[in-house]
């Protein structure tokens, strides 16, 4: 069975709708499509809309959603208003969870909600500097993962993505190894196996991925993409990373 990989970029709360569509052109002329390759951009939501459908090899996703269809919600957007503009959905990315205080029984509602809307989630998991270093990681994933899947259904379990960030290594310079990196990634690919059985989950890493960085990494066996924030922000730098998984794909 081929590898596919998905490389996305979460591009936070950077760019304007002018640079926002300039990057997705620039970055489509940069690379061509291939079989089992995805390329995926999370703009702020200001420029999904100009974004959307841009280029056919460059899918759309929105960064955070609410998880109610509509409503006195003030400043919050809905699944259904998202799937008009973007293909899938970042949900309980660590900085939600810190800065904003998403808890597990939010992320839950949200993952279900985008399913139940058809807007595929990218859920993310990982532990915290003191969690690693106390030897928590593993079990840390696991509660993360089982309250965020709390009530899908097996049949939707193909539907998602998981990104196993390690808070630490998220915009800090410091990536996991990709050994360590593959140890988490082989965990819960086992969990989500024992969950779903036979189905095909990508798994992604991201914090602090680089083009330096990003062919170790994707080499890896149960390593099917990257999340890139920093360097998703540049054309350069985000291209030749796909670049590395298109030379993995070719080979
Ligand atoms: P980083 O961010 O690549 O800048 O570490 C990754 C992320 O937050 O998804």
């Amino acid at each position: 069975m081929g590898k596919e990989y998905l490389i996305a970029g979460n591009w936070k709360m950077f760019k304007t709708v002018a640079e926002s569509r300039e990057f997705v052109q620039a970055l489509a002329k940069e690379f061509t499509a291939f079989p089992g390759l995805e390329v995926a951009v999370f703009p702020p939501f200001t420029a999904l809309a100009a974004t959307h459908g841009l280029d056919p090899k460059i899918k759309i996703g929105a960064q955070n959603m609410f998880f109610e269809e509509k409503g006195a919600f003030t400043g919050e957007i809905s699944p259904l208003m998202l799937r008009e503009t973007a293909d899938c959905v970042l949900i309980g990315h660590s900085e939600r969870r810190e800065i904003f205080a998403e808890h597990d029984e939010d992320v839950n509602k949200k993952l279900k909600a985008a399913l139940q809307f058809n807007l595929p989630p990218v859920l993310c998991i990982g532990e915290t500097l003191p969690e690693r270093e106390a030897g928590k990681t593993l079990a840390k994933v696991r509660l993360q993962l089982e309250k965020a899947l709390q009530g899908v259904a097996a049949a939707d379990m193909e539907k998602i993505t998981v990104a196993y960030e390690p808070i630490w290594a998220i915009g800090t310079g410091r990536n996991a190894t990709p050994g360590q990196a593959q140890e988490v990634h082989h965990f819960i690919r086992q969990m989500l196996q024992e969950m779903a059985p036979g189905k095909k989950i990508k798994i992604l890493y991201g914090g602090s991925v680089k083009p330096e960085n990003s062919l170790e990494l994707l080499v890896q066996e149960d390593i099917s993409g990257v999340l890139v924030g920093g360097a998703s922000l540049k054309v350069d730098q985000f291209s030749a990373i796909i670049q590395n998984a298109l030379k993995l794909l070719r080979a």
